[in-house]
This record gives C-alpha cells, sequence and structure tokens, in this order.
C-alpha cells in the first residue's frame, strides 16, 4: 500500500555469513549482552537475553523497573548510549526488500549506514514520552510530512496528483480554448505511470502534506486536517501519541517498538493506543513490540509475552499461556501484584525483596536471594532454557505450574 524507499536494495553488502531463521520469525535475538562501563563498576546490564518476534505478534517485554526492557530495545536498535557497549549476541532480522525478496541479516554486524537504513525505514521506535516528543515547534502535519517524504518516492502519487489537477481543471471548463493541449498532457502523464520520473521537491512536497493528512485520519484522529496545522502541545496526550504512532508507520516499518515512558500515560490511554496499533498492524503488515510496566494492558493487548528479570528473558509464552499457567517463580509473583486499573505506575510491580545490583549480579540464577523455591543449584549455574511446552519457554531449574514436579 504504501511505496517503499529508492535505496530498498542497496543495504546488506558487509554480511558474509549466511544466518537462517525458523519460517515466520521476523527477529531473532540470541544472547545478546550489553552492558555500561561506569565510574562505579561494570553494569551487566544484559545477560544474554533470547527472544523471537514472529511475524504478526504483538510482543510485550514485561518486568519491574531497571530488568533490561529498554537497554533490549535500545540494543536492538544499535542505539545503546556511551558507556553502554553491546558485548555479545546476534539480532537476525528477517528483511523483505522491495521486490518482496527477503534477506537474513546480523544487526549487530551491519555497517552503520547500512544500519541507518534499518532504523528509517525497517524498524521504528516509538519512545512513549509524548511530552518532549514530537517536536514541539514544529506542526504536527508538517513532521509526519518530513518523515513520509524522507522515507518514500512518491514519484507515482505526484504524478497522479498532476493527472488529478488536470482532470479537473477540464471537467469545471470543458470548452477552455487549450482543452485539447490538457488532454494531451494527461495522456502523456498517464503513459509514465509505470515508470513515473522523479517528482519536483514542490510535488513531493504537496503530496507529502496530503499523505500525512491520510495518515492522521488512520490512526482515528478527529478533524485530521486541522490537527495538522497544529503544535504537539495543542494536543490532549492521548492525540499526541496518536499522532506519534503516525509518524512512526510512515516508514512502514515491519516492526514497531514501542517504550512506554516511566511517567507512563494514563492506562485507559496506553490501552487506547495499542488497541489502536493492534487494529493497524494488518494494514500496515507490521509486528510491534510493547514494553510495558502494566500487565493489564499486556493482557488485553499483546498475543505474546516475554517476562525479564535482570538482564535475562525468564519466561516467554502466549498470553493467554502466560496467565493461566506461569511457571517461573517469577513470573507467578508478579502475577500476584496485578493492581486495580486505578492504581498508580510507580506501585504495579512489587515482588518481595529488593532488585538486584547489576554490578554484583547475584550469581547462577539472578532470581535466586528473592526465590522461595531456590535449591542449591540455583545460586550456582544459569538455568538453562527449556522448552516447557510447545512455545513456552522458561529459564530456570524448579519450574512450578503444570509442570511442577517433571524433574
Ligand atoms: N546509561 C546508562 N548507564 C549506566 N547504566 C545504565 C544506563 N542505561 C541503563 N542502565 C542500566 O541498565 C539496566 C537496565 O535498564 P533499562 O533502562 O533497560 O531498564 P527498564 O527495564 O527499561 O526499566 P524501566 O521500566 O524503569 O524503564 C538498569 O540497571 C540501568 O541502571
Ligand atoms: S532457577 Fe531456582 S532460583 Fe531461579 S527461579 Fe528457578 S527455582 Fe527460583
Ligand atoms: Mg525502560
Amino acid at each position: 500500500m504504501m511505496t517503499m524507499t529508492e535505496s530498498d536494495n542497496e543495504i546488506h553488502d558487509s554480511q558474509d555469513e549466511i544466518h537462517t531463521l525458523e519460517p515466520d520469525v521476523i527477529l531473532d535475538v540470541r544472547g545478546l549482552k550489553t552492558s555500561f562501563y561506569t565510574y562505579e563498576g561494570v553494569v551487566k546490564a544484559l545477560d544474554g537475553v533470547s527472544v523471537q518476534l514472529k511475524k504478526g505478534q504483538t510482543l510485550a517485554f514485561v518486568g519491574e523497573t531497571g530488568c533490561g526492557k529498554s537497554v533490549t530495545a535500545k540494543s536492538i536498535m544499535r542505539l545503546v548510549d556511551s558507556p553502554g557497549v553491546i558485548e555479545a549476541g546476534e539480532v537476525v532480522f528477517r528483511d523483505r526488500t522491495l521486490d518482496k525478496e527477503e534477506v537474513i541479516s546480523d544487526l549487530l554486524k551491519l555497517s552503520e549506514d547500512e544500519m541507518r537504513h534499518i532504523r528509517g525505514n525497517r524498524i521504528a521506535i516509538v519512545f512513549q514520552d509524548p511530552a518532549t516528543y514530537p517536536n514541539p515547534v514544529f506542526r504536527v502535519g508538517d513532521q509526519i510530512a518530513e518523515v513520509i517524504s524522507l522515507h518514500q518516492n512518491l514519484a507515482e502519487e505526484a504524478l497522479v496528483m498532476k493527472i488529478d489537477r488536470l482532470e479537473e481543471t477540464l471537467a469545471e471548463n470543458p470548452q477552455a480554448p487549450n482543452a485539447e493541449e490538457i488532454k494531451e498532457k494527461i495522456s502523456e502523464y498517464k503513459s509514465q505511470l509505470d515508470d513515473p520520473p522523479p517528482p519536483t521537491d514542490d510535488d513531493k512536497k504537496k503530496v507529502a502534506k496530503k499523505k500525512a493528512v491520510e495518515m492522521l485520519k488512520m490512526v482515528r484522529m478527529p478533524s485530521p486536517e486541522e490537527i495538522a496545522n497544529q503544535y504537539p502541545h495543542e494536543l490532549s496526550g492521548g492525540m499526541r501519541q496518536r499522532a506519534l504512532i503516525a509518524m512512526s508507520l510512515s516508514c512502514n516499518p515491519q516492526i514497531l517498538i514501542c517504550d512506554e515512558a516511566t511517567t507512563a500515560l494514563d492506562v485507559t490511554v496506553q490501552a487506547q493506543v495499542l488497541n489502536l496499533l493492534n487494529e493497524l498492524k494488518a494494514d500496515f503488515d507490521s509486528s510491534i513490540i510493547i514494553i510495558t510496566h502494566d500487565l493489564g494492558v499486556v493482557a488485553e493487548t499483546c498475543t505474546h509475552v516475554a517476562v525479564m528479570y535482570a538482564g535475562v528473558v525468564v519466561e516467554y509464552a502466549s498470553t493467554d499461556e502466560l496467565f493461566s499457567d506461569p511457571v517461573h517463580p517469577y513470573t507467578s509473583g508478579l502475577l500476584r501484584a496485578i493492581p486495580k486499573l486505578t492504581e498508580k505506575v510507580d506501585r504495579l510491580l512489587q515482588i518481595k525483596g529488593m532488585v538486584p545490583n547489576l554490578i554484583t549480579p547475584p550469581t547462577g540464577c539472578r532470581f535466586h536471594p528473592r526465590c522461595e523455591f531456590a535449591t542449591s543449584i540455583c545460586s550456582e549455574q544459569r538455568p538453562p532454557r527449556e522448552e516447557v511446552k510447545p512455545g513456552h519457554l522458561v529459564e530456570c531449574f524448579h519450574p512450578q505450574g503444570s509442570v511442577k514436579g517433571r524433574r
């Protein structure tokens, strides 16, 4: 539905290695390790994060503050700020190019130019802090139009716009002295539709503005023409969110990552925004990663959940499975801590014990000091990842729930 960029075929020339992916997997994060070299010591923020995103999924990352949700998202995008360093792992991505060819590559091995292309066209990240973003000094419509003209070549749309304009002129005044000339021009433009010439900057701008209004309409913005002319501060928090989503989807990404800010929107607004994203997911053929504190929102809007604890994805399952049969002791604790919708976000996830210091993290299973099921092996060795049921993965020596007692 949207035009892909001209540079679609330019990437991936720096990859020598052959990567493989299971069918339907669009992103496969394998053993990702990211650390921050601070004056206090090395913060081992991600300790081998492994998680897969499949086509069409809405995958939630959940876990207490500081567990590594944002660092995982930033590592996938290679946007980790200094003093952070991605030290190990692979981020294998299945890219769909202009001619529908699929290219599989490890994002961590791409050149910075190639990665910029991925960020601009394939994987978009929305930081859910609508107070500072979109840019407060530009009109909403102009910002979306800017993204559209950067990422789409718009040649066909510009030509169609010119044809429409000429046809309107002709319809208004069919006896005009230059009617024949206009008809000839229309046929000439129509003959170029299969291989349209590059648009002028002016035409491109006009088309992008029109498309920006269409995008605002798609995200169910009331009076999109008016909103396009407003500045971000003139919109409510929920509307700014929609504008941000319109902007992110304008580059037609295959994956959209939404990272909730700690000063989150209220839960109802967040659920509305996520419901909207799910509705748009099919239209844009995108998969979504949601980072949130709110398990109620997850239950309502996500198909799969990755539970993170101290830099590790400790459990992964479909949302129904995870909520009905959690097997990692930390997940069970989280689910017991589900608050009422009216409670404040910073009280959401409270589990007995302290969040570990990641400069000197606990040995073995990082959850062992807080775990009621811990045995000696838990403090000695890292638990291996096990598929306890099809599609239900856990890292724990003593899984609970319906699989309890298998060991
Ligand atoms: N720039 C940095 N310098 C040092 N440590 C950092 C930096 N950024 C993140 N960390 C550490 O990495 C760990 C993971 O942080 P991250 O921001 O991913 O947590 P989070 O799960 O997103 O938390 P929240 O829910 O509060 O957003 C934390 O221990 C954090 O202190
Ligand atoms: S591995 Fe041991 S300490 Fe870790 S969650 Fe499982 S039972 Fe608890
Ligand atoms: Mg975060």
